[in-house]
């Protein structure tokens, strides 16, 4: 079947989201020193294959900026003025991989651990959900993480997300037999007309 790509729109100027606490801004080449400290940090990678060497977080931050670049929005750096000035990336993504759900535009977090346990990810997924659906004109965004990841998957109840049982996947990503090839589909639909 052939499944046909979306359309979302672009927006000529980057955006910039903000919450009570938190802005998801463009990226600054500021942030690439701890984006590279934050991914080669083993408990942050726990729920990964791998941490990232230096050039492969240099490589993802570089494909968040031209996605931000190219269409105004994307994987947000995450700044939490007065406490952190970058704390990891929140924000929406169009993944290119083979899965049966996609075409969808994903949302993800990965935060440093000193900025864990405050609330942080989830007040700043919210405003890319908002943004998502009143902006991007989506009608529904797709949540994807291991199992194991209990963390992951409570800032995704606590947005609202439900389990699609019938979404489980083996991400085409990770190598077939590994522990975490396995993942689970969260889904949340826009409500039109509230
Ligand atoms: C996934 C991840 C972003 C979750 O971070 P988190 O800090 O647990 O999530 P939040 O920022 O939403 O914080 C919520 C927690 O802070 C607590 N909290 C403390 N003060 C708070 C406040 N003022 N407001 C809201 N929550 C607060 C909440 O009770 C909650 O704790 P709980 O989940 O134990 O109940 C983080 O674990 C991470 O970056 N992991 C590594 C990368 C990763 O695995 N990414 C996801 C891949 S699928």
């Amino acid at each position: 079947m052939k499944v046909e790509p979306l359309v979302l729109p672009v927006f000529a100027q980057p955006v910039e989201l903000h919450t009570k606490r938190c802005v998801l801004r463009p990226w600054k080449d500021s942030d690439l020193a701890p984006w590279c400290e934050m991914n080669a940090d083993a408990e942050v990678r726990r729920h990964f294959p791998s941490v990232c060497t230096e050039e492969q977080a240099r490589g993802e931050a570089q494909r968040c900026r031209d996605a931000i670049a190219q269409r105004g929005w994307g994987m947000w750096a995450l700044e939490v003025p007065g406490v952190f000035p970058f704390a990891g990336f929140v924000g929406l993504a169009v993944p290119h991989y083979d899965a049966p759900w996609i075409p969808a535009v994903e949302i993800g977090w990965r935060l440093p651990r000193a900025a864990w346990g405050q609330g942080f990810a989830t007040e700043a997924a919210q405003a890319a959900l908002e943004f998502g659906f009143a902006r991007l004109g989506l009608n529904q965004i797709v949540a994807i993480a291991v199992p194991s990841n209990a963390a992951s998957l409570r800032v995704m109840t606590r947005l609202g997300m439900v389990r699609d049982e019938a979404g489980d996947f083996d991400h085409p990503r990770v190598e077939a037999g590994h522990p975490l090839r396995r993942h689970v589909l969260f889904r949340t639909r826009a409500v039109h007309g509230a």
